[in-house]
């Protein structure tokens, strides 16, 4: 019996990779760097049973009708909002994704920018590099604030948002949360309170966003609701670019409406290096690499792996979107 045939669109790390060609005959879009062009994406389907993708492919009707034997889009992503998981139901197509194994490595990472942004660790490693550590120590010197007895706000409690809470509840400060549904399991075992999101907006030092990215939570984050920030708060977000009015987080920098903020993800990505954003001493700014532990990485290709496979043999997926 002849195998069944994947699109693979990267090469994606072991065990991932090696899974895939034990039971599909694979097509492998021979990079690590570059996805396909869409004409190429469009062509290699046409006779391909399963898709293996990524977030940077845009996997929508045009893909899919091109495409009449697909029975799985497995994305190497927890995110899905590249996919259109409705045309894809329609169709009886199985849409996975990879939650769960990336989770503490973009909630370290959170924690990371959170640290680096309020402790000006960029731009003090910045000032000695251009020669600008030019006088003894000082006690004014890239003061910032300290995390203990500040408010955290997470916006979104799914995973990530949970094991950024987690790590962060050692650091002795108060955390809200805003989600859709009240998460009374895990609020209070963390020791967490609920918020509605103008009020965790007012009342946070840190506002952090962990909500995936839908027609609901596009631009979230805009004008009128960073301007109910304070103007000593900081906006990190490691969730996806577009919940937050890029123009708006520009303008509330520009005229000091918040102290900072620390991005991984952006509405244009790869992001120019002539951005407005990277203008401001007080932004960090990180290339969508919350995820990028090896380990992660790695876990995230064993798991697509297995939820295309499964649903070629007929078997229920371990992360499937479309239920
Ligand atoms: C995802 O998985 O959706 C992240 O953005 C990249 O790991």
């Amino acid at each position: 019996m002849s195998k069944p045939k994947v699109y693979v669109t990267r090469i994606i790390p072991e065990p991932g990779l090696s899974m895939l060609k034990e039971c599909c005959d694979i097509e492998l879009h021979n990079s690590k760097e570059w996805p396909p062009s869409r004409e190429e994406l469009i062509q290699k389907v046409k006779d391909k049973d399963a898709l293996l993708c990524l977030l940077t492919d845009k996997i929508d009707a045009e893909v899919m009708d091109s495409a009449p034997n697909l029975r799985v889009i497995s994305t190497y992503s927890v995110g899905f909002d590249h996919i259109d998981i409705p045309e894809a139901t329609k169709r009886g197509i199985y849409v996975t994704h990879t939650p769960g194994v990336l989770t503490d490595a973009v909630a370290e990472f959170t924690v990371g920018l959170i640290l680096a942004v309020t402790r000006r660790i960029v731009e003090a490693d910045k000032i000695i590099r251009t020669g600008q550590w030019d006088k003894p120590w000082n006690p004014y010197f890239l003061t910032g604030p300290e995390l203990k007895g500040k408010t955290i706000g997470l916006v979104g409690l799914g995973r990530i948002g949970v094991a950024t809470a987690k790590r962060l509840s050692s650091f002795d400060v108060k955390i809200l949360y805003y989600d859709v549904e009240r998460r009374w399991d895990v609020e209070s075992v963390l020791n967490m309170e609920y918020a509605d999101l103008d009020t965790l907006l007012k009342e946070s030092d840190i506002v952090s966003v962990h909500v995936p990215l839908t027609k609901d939570t596009f631009h979230l984050i805009n004008e009128e609701r960073l301007r109910k920030m304070k103007k000593t708060a900081y906006l990190i977000n490691t969730a996806r670019g577009p919940v937050v009015d890029t123009n708006a987080l520009v303008k509330a920098l520009k005229e000091g409406w918040i102290a900072g903020a620390a991005l991984d993800v952006f509405e244009q990505e790869p992001l120019p290096a002539d951005h407005p954003l990277t203008k401001f001493d007080n932004v960090i700014l990180a290339p969508h690499i919350a995820s990028a532990t090896i380990e992660a990485r790695q876990r995230m290709a064993e798991l697509a792996a297995r939820n295309l496979i499964a649903v070629l043999k007929g078997e229920m997926p371990p992360a499937l979107v479309n239920k």
